[in-house]
């Protein structure tokens, strides 16, 4: 039987929350979304990963950063790496648009970025998306398939292959934090073409595996868009993901999507 693709909904607490408050909101979090079938993510700054880690033992959430550093260690003042933050995270976001945007992280960059986690066991979800003009012009396609493949170049040059625990996530920069969302069937494309380039790329669990999420707006009210398409297995949600009620019914619409999931696999298999 064919494994179902596993449905992921990670949250992206971006600059916000303090150590002071970030276990109890986790936790909270974590007790508002018991649904076991969907794989859950909390992914706080820094400095709040350890308390929210302890809030988080034993409830099956598990803890991301939001970025590592692309080298392992050296003169980086103020930087982070990604052996620094085993024993605090098991996942970490990477090629944030954000990132993209604020400190000019390319491609490259980012390909980096991705063998650092790998080296250092952490399941990375790296961010790709268009903006706005780009969408307008009919290149939104273009612009993330160039993307993939800088990122696929710089991993070839570097001899690295694709992590075989790889997400992606599709976050058009021009949805994000903006109240306006993707159409669910642009998404579904988006995440389709994703799989073609780096299944072509040869690389294990890059083709039909590949976990795909939407980013961009998510809220209780507007997954269900992205969750009826079969291609997209989940949600990088950021503002959204510090409100408890939120997170409880994005949670539970996912839920919906693991049981059907099962379900028809388990029918195939008879
Ligand atoms: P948003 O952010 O849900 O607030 O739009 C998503 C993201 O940046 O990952």
């Amino acid at each position: 039987m064919t494994e179902p693709r596993q449905v992921i909904i990670a949250g992206n607490w971006k600059m916000n929350s303090t150590p002071g408050g970030a276990g109890q909101l986790a936790a909270d979090i974590a007790a508002a979304t018991r649904v076991d079938s969907v794989s859950r993510v909390i992914c706080p700054p820094y400095v709040c990963l350890a308390p929210v880690g302890a809030a988080l033992g034993g409830t099956g959430v598990a803890v991301g950063a939001q970025n590592v550093h692309s080298e392992s260690a050296g003169a980086f003042t103020g930087e982070v790496s990604a052996a620094m933050l085993v024993g605090l995270a098991t996942w970490s976001i990477i090629g944030h648009s954000e990132r993209r945007r604020d400190q000019g992280e390319t491609d490259e960059l980012v390909a980096r970025k991705l063998v650092r986690c790998t080296e250092n066991g952490l399941r990375a979800i790296m961010c790709v998306g268009e903006q706005l003009a780009e969408r307008r012009s009919g290149k939104a396609e273009a612009t993330v398939r160039g993307q993939l493949e800088r990122m696929l170049a710089e991993l070839s040059r570097l001899g690295a292959a694709l992590p075989v625990d790889l997400v992606i996530a599709y976050e058009p920069v021009w949805a994000i934090g903006t109240g306006l969302t993707a159409r669910g069937a642009d998404a579904a494309a988006m995440a389709q073409l994703i799989r073609a380039v780096l299944g072509d790329a040869g690389a294990a669990n890059a083709g039909a595996d590949l976990p795909v999420l939407y980013g961009g707006s998510v809220t209780s009210a507007t997954i269900d868009e992205f969750l009826a398409e079969p291609d997209i297995d989940g949600a990088l949600v950021g503002g959204a993901s510090l409100k408890v009620d939120e997170m409880a019914g994005i949670v539970a619409r996912a839920g919906l999507t693991a049981a059907a999931r099962a379900k028809s696999a388990g029918a195939a298999a008879r």
